[in-house]
This record gives C-alpha cells, sequence and structure tokens, in this order.
C-alpha cells in the first residue's frame, strides 16, 4: 500500500523560503512526518519535488500504477496549469491538494486553484501539519472506497 508525496515549485526551499508564512520547518522535516504517519496506517510514502511542471505531470501519471493516491502540494502552479489539472483528471486515483498558508488571506490571485475542481479534497492553512491531515484524510478515504 503506497502513497506519492508531491511537492512542487520553491518547496526545496521551505525553512528558508519566506519564514513567516511557511514556517521554519524543511521539506525533510514534511517528508518525514508525511512518512511516519502514514507508517502508522501501514502505508509506504514515495517522496518527489520538482520546480518543474513537466516533472509534475510525469509524476502524476506514472503515480495510477503504483500508488493508491497523490497528496500534492502544487505551490505556485496551482493557480496556473491546466497541465496539471488535465494530468490529474486523466487518472483514477485521489490527489489531495495540500497548502501551508491559508491562501485565501493572501493576494486574490492566490485565491483560486485550477486544480481543486479535479481533486477530492484540499487541506489549507494548517501550516505543515496539514500534510499530516491530508495523510489521514486519505487514507480514510482510501480504505472507505474499498482500494
Ligand atoms: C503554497 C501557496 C501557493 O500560493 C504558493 O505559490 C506556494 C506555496 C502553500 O503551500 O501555501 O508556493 O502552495
Amino acid at each position: 500500500k503506497r502513497l506519492i508525496l508531491l511537492n512542487g515549485p520553491n518547496l526545496n526551499m521551505l525553512g528558508k523560503r519566506e519564514p513567516e508564512t511557511y514556517g521554519r520547518k524543511t521539506l525533510k522535516d514534511v517528508v518525514r512526518l508525511v512518512k511516519d504517519t502514514a507508517w502508522e496506517k501501514g502505508y509506504e510514502v514515495e517522496d518527489y519535488q520538482s520546480n518543474h511542471e513537466g516533472d509534475l505531470v510525469d509524476r502524476i501519471q506514472m503515480a495510477e500504477d503504483n500508488a493508491a493516491g497523490i497528496l500534492f502540494n502544487p505551490a505556485a502552479y496551482t493557480h496556473t496549469s491546466i497541465a496539471l489539472r488535465d494530468a490529474i483528471s486523466s487518472i483514477n486515483i485521489p490527489v489531495i491538494e495540500v497548502h501551508i498558508s491559508n491562501v485565501h488571506q493572501r493576494e486574490t490571485f492566490r485565491h483560486h486553484s485550477m486544480l481543486a475542481p479535479v481533486c477530492a479534497g484540499q487541506i489549507v492553512g494548517f501550516g505543515i501539519d496539514g500534510y499530516r491531515l491530508a495523510t489521514l484524510g486519505m487514507i480514510e478515504k482510501i480504505e472507505n472506497e474499498g482500494r
């Protein structure tokens, strides 16, 4: 049983990047949190971070064959990417969109997600803990749908 954790552009900079918005925890801390949370429920996690839209499309396409769901922080591509939206639409496993910050309290260009309409759910504004909540929500969802 496996989940994919996907992080988009600039999330490799977590911890250094705008800490007043994103906190001091690093991507490594995020990966650890998701792996530990999933492990307790009997799931493995494969994680990728990329700054490149096409790489993220590739990972989404590949996930369908080897995972039960994707936890995805698409970062800035959330607000722009038709390619990521089409990739999510093309697979048959659930994707949960995660944002560390409360995007709705920020600039208006962050209020709209191109991806949310094709995702199974969205977690916003809980800081790094949102990844843990998304992991638990994903596993509940998968098990309730009998995958
Ligand atoms: C983000 C919110 C996006 O608007 C922003 O471009 C990011 C991070 C978040 O996790 O809060 O890079 O996805």
